[in-house]
């Protein structure tokens, strides 16, 4: 159903524009850069190997997994009897709760069986190793691994029965697995006799972009530049506060502890409070207002607006916990 016009609000989509803007950073470059190398190492190796990607939820791991699927994209391979639609990579999520057969049922959907939740486990495993082998499949990237853990953090107890089966599909079908999930799946990797561990050596760890000094800037600056550079050309003549300040930087880190997912949001409600205020620049005002809507407040470092804060406040409050960080 559309909504009347007098409802739909014109700097939307505007807005929405500023999703398909990526910064890159060092942890994300290693990640990529990690994994990559590990795919093209496993096509040669006689075990594929395994890689494991962590960060906290909006971090920046599902936009990872898109980057590396388009490195892999299908290609229709001609042979002298037949054409084939290879899938070198493609990506699935851990269902909820988890099971062998739900998780064959998602991979054989990815990869186009006709009926994929059909047949006992082992039948669709069967189905599975062959059609991966078929569809000349490199990588399989598995996301949301936490789904995998109960609450407070513990194993499911389906986890042991999963992972074993994960590295046997390893073994089958000559394919390396990337797992993804938050970083409490790393004792996922610790249950059973120690092969899990083992096959799935290759670990990268997303960390929040940090803040720094005056004197030795952390990621975060470097970040939030570029990010608004982008910003401000995507918008068009708008201007962007001065993240070369590192008390902003501060401010932005104190709002987002240097979590990405959470650095975009705060910047594009702060967009739509000057648009929407017919403003032709972001102003510290316009943080303070996306603070004070509350998008940050699961990752905030102090309940108080970092925004309005007076210089003595921010040392207090940021600057001690930023000692902790380092
Ligand atoms: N490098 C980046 N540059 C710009 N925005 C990013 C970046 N990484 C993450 N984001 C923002 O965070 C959002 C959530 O990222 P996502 O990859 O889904 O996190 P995760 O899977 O770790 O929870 C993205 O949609 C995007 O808006
Ligand atoms: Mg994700």
């Amino acid at each position: 159903m559309n909504l009347p016009n007098q409802f739909e609000n014109p700097y939307h989509s505007k807005v929405a524009a500023l999703d398909n803007i990526y910064v890159t950073h060092q942890s994300l470059v290693e990640a990529i850069n990690g994994i990559t190398e590990c795919i093209s190492w496993s096509r040669h190796s006689l075990e594929p190997k395994g890689a494991l990607l962590t960060g906290m939820g909006g971090a920046g791991k599902t936009t990872i997994c898109q980057f590396i699927l388009k490195r892999y994209p299908p290609v229709m391979v001609s042979t002298d009897d037949a054409h084939i639609n290879t899938v070198p990579a493609f990506y699935t999520s851990v269902p909820s709760p988890c099971g062998i057969k739900a998780l064959a049922s998602s991979m054989l959907d990815e990869l186009g069986d006709p009926s994929p939740g059909i047949g006992s486990a082992s039948a669709m495993t069967k189905r599975l190793c062959k059609l991966l082998v078929e569809c000349r499949t490199r990588v399989i990237i598995l996301d949301e691994l936490h789904h995998l853990l109960r609450t407070k953090g513990k194993v499911q107890g389906k986890a042991e029965e999963v992972c074993d089966w994960l590295k046997s599909l390893m073994n089958k079908a000559k394919v390396m697995i990337c797992l993804v999930g938050t970083p409490s799946c790393e004792s996922i990797l610790q249950c059973g006799d120690g092969q899990m561990s083992r096959r799935f050596s290759h670990r990268h760890h997303l960390r929040d972009l940090s803040c720094g000094t005056s004197d030795h800037p952390g990621e975060l600056a470097g970040f939030l530049q570029h990010l608004a550079a982008q910003y401000s050309l995507s918008l068009g003549s708008i201007a962007m506060p001065d993240f070369g300040s590192h008390k902003l930087v501060e401010q932005v880190w104190a709002a987002t502890s240097g979590r990405p997912s959470f650095i975009t949001l705060l910047l594009q409600k702060a967009v739509l409070s000057a648009l929407n205020g017919q403003r032709t620049s972001i102003t510290v005002g316009d943080l303070a207002a996306a603070f004070d809507s509350g998008v940050t407040i699961d990752v905030a470092q102090s309940t108080k607006n970092p925004f309005e804060m007076l210089n003595y406040e921010l040392k207090d409050s940021v600057l001690s916990k930023l000692r902790v960080q380092k």
